[in-house]
């Protein structure tokens, strides 16, 4: 959650911040600030909103200086005001701080620079992040010195930049939360995530925990923070471009990524072989599986769990990351964890991540973010490549993921050729359900669900993970309740909630076709409006759905024409597709 950017270079800085903060703003966005240094001067400018909103407001392009910060706050500390925004200063305004993160002991720092005199102005935790560098600079320390002692008295999680007024020099470090520097041939960024630069450089250096960087206009340097060691970070060059960070002919992100998966369940399948055969010898080797995640990603793998069995006779557990501390003494030095995650950056999957390497388990993971601490702390990963997700809602990522798990699951059937072909062969299938005319036919079925009030989803088997997931699409863009049941469930309790019109969307699939069209049955009887998605009509269904029959491959193709019904009713609605109210992308705090 939150996006930070920090430039220094020739040029000036408050265009390039105030454009990064918009690239950035899918992770956070109750309120915004930049910093810039000029001729010995901090000049600050924040304020609650939006990014377009603030700068209107405050005219973020007056802001002179070729050095800044800039931050797009979600609050964890604090209320949402104008005094907590970031960037924070010292007692006197000379240090500038913009912040990723949470310090767990803020408070007792927040007594004891109290007690030595500082007067804080804001609630939130990163404050005591200028007022401790202060502190330490009363000791006749340099600024780069006095950051070094303050930040290592810091506990939690953070990325952060810190100017001060006499040193043109930009100081970026982090433990747990992201950060990535960008090298162009007129300046150096820090930044949370690649597409805030992307437009200027392709050229990145992935930080780790405890990196201590300083950038100037010419150079920048990387130390162990503990240790205060010099250490080498290589540039490395990204694959992708500006392009795919832009919402080119579409209207919103949403959209365009939904639309993209028929490029990138190729390219997730696309893996190193040896990488692949690898992982099926460590999951035959294993004494017990786990398969970790949140949200989208949890799905993705209970879906996997489904795939697992039927494609390799192969039984996983899956465990909700958040659950997982309740089933780490299971772990041993023969357990595998399977972590998914499309960020490589949520909270609870690298605790538990942490957790499983203590114990002495093996970790593969499976993302999208490279250099994401996932990617760093997992024994082995494979990236989905499916570049940037901008939206807010996982879409291309949550089908990336599945296509990953299928393939590993035709490789431990000893079957990844065809495994491969059939995944390869999608793209014609999710071609013609991105195209316009469906997209048209799904618009009038949104037309006639917006005003509904709760919507429920059922399926069985390998549906119910995608019936747990259109429900989670719907809700968190469109805002209309949505509940998903494995099929026999909605009777036990539920049903009592069914009335005249109330829809039901009912995954259809071939092998449990009787099975669930007797649960539609039944909420139909209630007088409820039934939506099938499958390959056949129905006499029972209201509205249909068609989508061809592709037995496992079920998770990737039933739940596209969900995304985009949860697509349309968002723009009915007249909801904030892309920056859903109260979500971040990642979720980088407990
Ligand atoms: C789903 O659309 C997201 N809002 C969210 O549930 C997401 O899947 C979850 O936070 C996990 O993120 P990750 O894949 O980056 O770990
Ligand atoms: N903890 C800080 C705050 O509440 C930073 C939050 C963020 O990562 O945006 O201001």
């Amino acid at each position: 959650m939150c996006g930070i950017i920090g430039y220094i270079g020739n040029k000036k800085a408050a265009p390039i911040l105030l454009k990064g903060l918009k690239h950035l703003e899918y992770r956070g966005y109750d309120s915004v600030g930049i910093a810039t240094l000029s001729k010995k001067h901090i000049f600050v400018k924040k304020d609650v909103g939006k990014v377009g909103e603030v700068s209107s407001k405050l005219n973020f392009l007056d802001l002179k200086g070729n050095t800044g910060i800039s931050h797009n706050r979600w609050a964890t500390h604090g209320g949402v005001t104008q005094k907590n925004a970031h960037p924070h200063t010292d007692c006197s305004g000379s240090i500038v701080v913009v912040h990723n993160g949470i310090i767990e002991n803020y408070r007792e720092l927040k007594e004891w620079l109290i007690k030595k005199g500082h007067k804080f102005k804001s609630e939130t935790d990163t404050e005591v992040v200028p007022h401790l560098v202060e502190e330490e600079m009363k000791n006749e320390k340099k600024f780069a010195e006095a950051a070094k002692i303050a930040l290592k008295k810091l506990e939690g999680s953070y990325a952060l930049l810190l100017m001060y007024k006499d040193d043109n020099i930009i100081i970026a470090t982090r433990k747990g939360s992201p950060l990535v520097l960008g090298v162009s041939d007129h300046g150096y960024f820090a930044a949370s995530d690649i597409p805030a630069f992307i437009e200027y450089t392709k050229k990145v250096v992935y930080l780790s925990d405890y990196d201590f960087v300083t950038l100037t206009p010419n150079n920048f340097k990387v130390f162990n923070l503990l240790e205060w060691k010099p250490v080498r970070r290589k540039i490395d060059t990204i694959s992708w471009d500006a392009e795919q960070a832009k919402k080119g002919e579409f209207e919103h992100f949403m959209m365009k990524e939904i639309a993209e998966q028929v490029d990138t369940i190729q390219k997730a399948v696309q893996q190193d072989r040896k990488i692949i055969d690898d992982i099926v010898k460590e999951i035959k080797k294993a004494k017990g599986i786990f398969l970790i995640g949140c949200g989208s990603s949890y799905h993705a793998c209970l879906a996997a769990s489904y795939i697992f069995s039927k494609i390799a006779k192969f039984h996983v557990n899956v465990i909700l990351a958040s659950e997982f501390p309740n089933y780490e003494h299971f772990l041993t030095n023969d357990t595998l964890v399977i972590a998914v995650s499309q960020s490589g950056e949520t909270y609870d999957v690298l605790e538990a991540v942490r957790a499983a390497k203590k114990r002495g388990s093996k970790v593969i993971s499976i993302v999208n973010v490279m250099g994401s601490s996932l990617t760093r702390e997992s024994d082995t990963f494979l990236m989905m490549h499916a570049g940037p997700e901008i939206c807010v809602l996982s879409t291309k990522t949550y089908t990336s993921q599945i296509a990953l798990l299928s393939l590993l699951a035709y490789a431990l059937a000893e079957n990844y050729e065809e495994g491969k072909k059939k995944l390869n062969y999608l793209w014609n299938i999710i071609y013609q359900l991105t195209s316009r005319t469906i997209r048209e036919k799904i618009k009038e079925l949104a037309e006639k669900l917006k005003d509904k009030e709760h919507v429920f989803c059922i399926g069985r088997g390998l549906q119910y993970a995608t019936a747990l997931e259109a429900a989670l699409k719907i809700k968190e863009v469109s805002y209309i309740h949505a509940e998903a049941f494995a099929g026999g469930e909605l009777k036990h309790g539920t049903i009592a909630l069914i009335e005249n019109g109330t829809p039901c969307l009912v995954f259809v699939s071939e092998d449990n076709k009787k099975e669930i069209l007797s649960n539609a049955i039944e909420i139909k009887s209630r007088g409820g409006y039934i939506i099938g998605i499958s390959s056949k009509e129905n006499e029972i269904f209201d509205s249909w759905v068609k989508v061809p029959e592709s037995n496992t491959e079920n998770a990737i193709v039933q739940i596209i024409p969900i995304q985009i019904l949860a697509y349309q009713l968002a723009v009915l609605r007249g909801c904030d597709i892309d920056h859903p109210r109260n979500l971040a992308k990642s979720v980088t705090v407990p």
